[in-house]
């Protein structure tokens, strides 16, 4: 069936829900496994946890960038094996050090966490292999890094590298990620130039690696005029740096993170007009569950109102652009004009989108918001206000709706 009958269909008993479309979600997927075929995927299950669809992108071979232990445990519901889930987050207690010791692949995010992983593994009496993150001293623009609340220092971890003596646990992996939605082929390519060549200096301190996880950064065209990444000319920059580092370490594998790239495009957020009015010649077209249910358009309305920049660095996946998201109706044959579409909740911060122009929406009509796959659903304060959540729908490949 068509997406815009499925949605029409669903909008029948339901005010406001989410749609997520395997099709598409697969397509994304494909297309980032046939560039890059020498490259191991980590889906990040933050972006979007729904369980149909980390089941979708499980099974097409990616592994589980794991950002809790919960995300531990969801992968590990999904199918996933222990030693194909990455649990990397920074400030983890004592319990999920304890949880994960032997579900998961640790990423120990600090010298003191390394300490209570070797602790732990001492207490079972067993080796374990941990890999570490890394805070490298160089950023996606500049040959230097930057303070963190991310990873160990570059400079600390060698030197930790070095010097280590327990005999609990073995490091044999490093992890990065230093920035999300970049969409330059060429900065992209050289970050992970970087990254071969830190992987390279890892290698030898630790006498061989059995990964290096570049993390994410791989972006998503958001607005309708911004440029796609050119994923197949950052993919062959990369082929020539993996051979490279392929003919020395044939061994090690190179691992790549994305959350937004396989499922931010393959979501629709779908709500339904309650209300209209006008005050003092506004119109206000009023929704049912806005920012309770999908903050990041309301956010980039907040970002616009107080600050200066179009694109304020640091601030992603809350905000990425003001034109991030289009709203889009079924509505057809009907003249246009400018509304203010605002939601159901008691904040006057509530506004999806101001002074846009739609076809002129009745209560009852449809707007359907896109980009909806990924930091939607999992990034909303749901518990605002007591609203009914929106439900989460699956439309699976065969057109089946789950
Ligand atoms: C460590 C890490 N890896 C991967 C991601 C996923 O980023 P994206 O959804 O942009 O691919 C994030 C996002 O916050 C992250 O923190």
């Amino acid at each position: 069936m068509e997406l815009k009958k499925v949605i029409s269909k669903c909008a029948e008993t339901r005010d406001s829900f989410y749609l997520y479309d395997e099709k598409g979600i697969l397509e994304s997927v494909e297309n980032l496994k046939s560039n890059f075929p020498e490259t191991e995927f980590l889906y990040s299950i933050k972006c979007n946890p729904d369980p149909r669809v980390i089941r979708c992108v499980f099974g097409e071979g990616f592994g589980a960038d794991a950002a809790s232990a919960g995300e531990v445990r969801l992968a590990h519901e999904a199918g996933l094996p222990s030693e194909k889930i990455f649990y990397s987050a920074p400030g983890k207690s004592d319990n999920d050090i304890e949880e994960t010791i032997t579900s998961s692949v640790i990423i120990a995010d600090s010298i003191d966490e390394i300490g209570r992983v070797q602790a732990a593994a001492e207490k079972r009496g067993m080796i374990i292999n941990i890999g570490i993150r890394i805070d490298p001293d160089f950023t996606f623009d500049s040959d230097k890094g930057r303070p963190s609340k991310f990873g160990i220092d570059e400079e600390q971890a060698i030197e930790f590298a070095q010097n280590c003596h327990y005999s609990n646990i073995k490091i044999t992996g490093i992890h990065v990620h230093l920035k999300s939605q970049e969409l330059s082929a060429d900065v992209l390519a050289s970050y992970y130039k970087k990254m071969f060549r830190l992987a390279e200096k890892f290698e030898k301190i630790c006498g061989g690696l059995e990964y290096v996880n570049m993390g994410s950064g791989i972006g998503v065209n958001y607005a309708e005029n911004e440029e796609p990444l050119n994923i197949s000319s950052l993919a062959s920059d990369f082929r020539s740096e993996f051979e490279r580092f392929r003919s020395s370490y044939p061994d090690t594998k190179v691992m790549i993170e994305t959350g937004r790239y396989a499922v931010c495009r393959s979501g629709y957020y779908v709500t339904k007009v309650m209300d209209r009015k006008v005050s003092r010649g506004k119109t206000y077209v009023l929704l049912k569950n806005t920012l309770n249910a999908f903050m990041r358009p309301s956010l980039a309305e907040l970002v616009r109102h107080y600050s200066g920049e179009s694109s304020p660095a640091g601030t992603e996946p809350l905000f990425t652009s003001e034109d991030a998201f289009q709203f889009l109706t079924l509505k057809e044959g009907v003249p246009e004009e400018t509304v203010t579409l605002a939601g159901n909740l008691c904040t006057a911060a509530d506004v999806f989108a101001a002074d846009i122009r739609m076809p002129k929406l009745e209560r009852g009509d449809i707007v359907i918001v896109t980009n909806a796959g990924s930091y939607a659903a999992a990034l909303s304060p749901m518990q605002f206000s007591s609203q009914e959540k929106p439900e989460e729908l699956f439309l699976t490949k065969d057109g089946k709706l789950q």
